[in-house]
């Protein structure tokens, strides 16, 4: 594993919830960070959020006025794609198979072949990206939590064309980050959100079928010792973002009954009430 890691720019691809964390994160540990989006209003509220979260952590004491104003100077936003060019690439953009091929495709073309490329997507085979994509060998998955500025895990995932070398220095940059790397197989869900479905679709069920109400689901489950109940999470994750992992892990395990997606979380989707982000989802803000 190498001890010192020779990168110094990273791409953080998506300026939405995740993107904009881990731009955040990033910067905070001292890289130069490029935060791209093609959405000028995405990014101009990633560097809102970025500022907000920054500002708080001087107020409590947490970061020093210096380190504050160094870690906004190393983030540099741009709508350009032609910007990207990093010694890593994180990728957070929309959870969609097609339009991640696609923009990784692009950054292959104009990076290096040193550059290495690492989705953060939450249910797609990093496989298949890997094999869709032609990156194979500099490719992997690099799976942050939300928040991800607060969240210390990260699932570091390899496929069978990962080169070693890519994953040792994927889980050495997730070190210098501050964040905890978990090595992980490539395999529908990884781990964690695998073993969360059924935190999400047995909540559902229990609502559905009218055996207890989302408060007190939520209660009784962060009470137990969870730091967030079902339906709080769903809403902070997004209802968009949390059905498509649902949909995508029961495809591909080839549809066990004991995943499948919840027809309550189908009709918020279909409202557009996907939680924090649109105002409403289980709950209103
Ligand atoms: N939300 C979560 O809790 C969570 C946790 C872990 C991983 N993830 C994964 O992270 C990724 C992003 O999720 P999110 O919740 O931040 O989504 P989001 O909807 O908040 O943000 C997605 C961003 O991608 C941008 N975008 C879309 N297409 C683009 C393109 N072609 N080029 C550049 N930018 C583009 C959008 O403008 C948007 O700003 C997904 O793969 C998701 O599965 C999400």
């Amino acid at each position: 594993m190498p001890e010192t890691i020779n990168i110094k720019t990273i791409c953080v691809c998506g300026a939405g919830t995740m993107g904009s964390g881990i731009a955040q994160v990033a910067a905070q540990a001292g890289f130069n960070t490029i935060q791209f989006d093609l959405n000028t209003a995405m990014l101009e509220k990633s560097r809102q959020q970025i500022l907000a979260s920054l500002n708080k952590l001087a107020e409590k004491g947490k970061l020093t006025e210096a380190a504050k104003t160094a870690a906004l100077a190393n983030i540099h936003f741009t709508a350009s794609v032609e910007a990207c060019i990093a010694d890593v690439i994180i990728e957070a953009i929309v959870e969609d198979e097609a339009a991640k091929t696609t923009l990784f495709k692009k950054l292959a073309a104009i990076n290096s072949p040193a550059t290495i490329f690492a989705t953060n997507t939450s249910s797609i085979s990093v496989s298949t990206l890997a094999t869709a994509t032609a990156i194979d060998a500099q490719f992997a998955g690099m799976h942050f939590f939300n928040p991800a500025q607060l969240m210390k895990l990260v699932e570091v995932v390899y496929t069978s064309s990962t080169a070693p070398a890519v994953t040792d220095t994927l889980v050495a940059l997730a070190k210098q980050m501050g964040k905890v790397p978990v090595v992980c197989k490539d395999a529908p869900g990884f781990i964690v959100n695998r073993v969360a479905r059924h935190y999400y679709l047995e909540a559902m069920l229990l609502v559905e079928k009218g055996l207890a109400d989302i408060e007190t689901i939520d209660t009784i489950m962060e009470a137990t010792g969870f730091k967030m109940g079902p339906f709080k999470l769903m809403d902070l994750i997004g209802m968009d973002v949390n059905y498509a992992v649902s949909n995508i892990v029961w495809n591909a395990l080839d549809k066990p009954e004991r995943l499948q997606p919840s027809a309550l979380q189908k009709e918020k989707v279909e409202k557009g009430e996907l939680g924090k982000k649109s105002g409403k989802g289980f709950y209103h803000y």
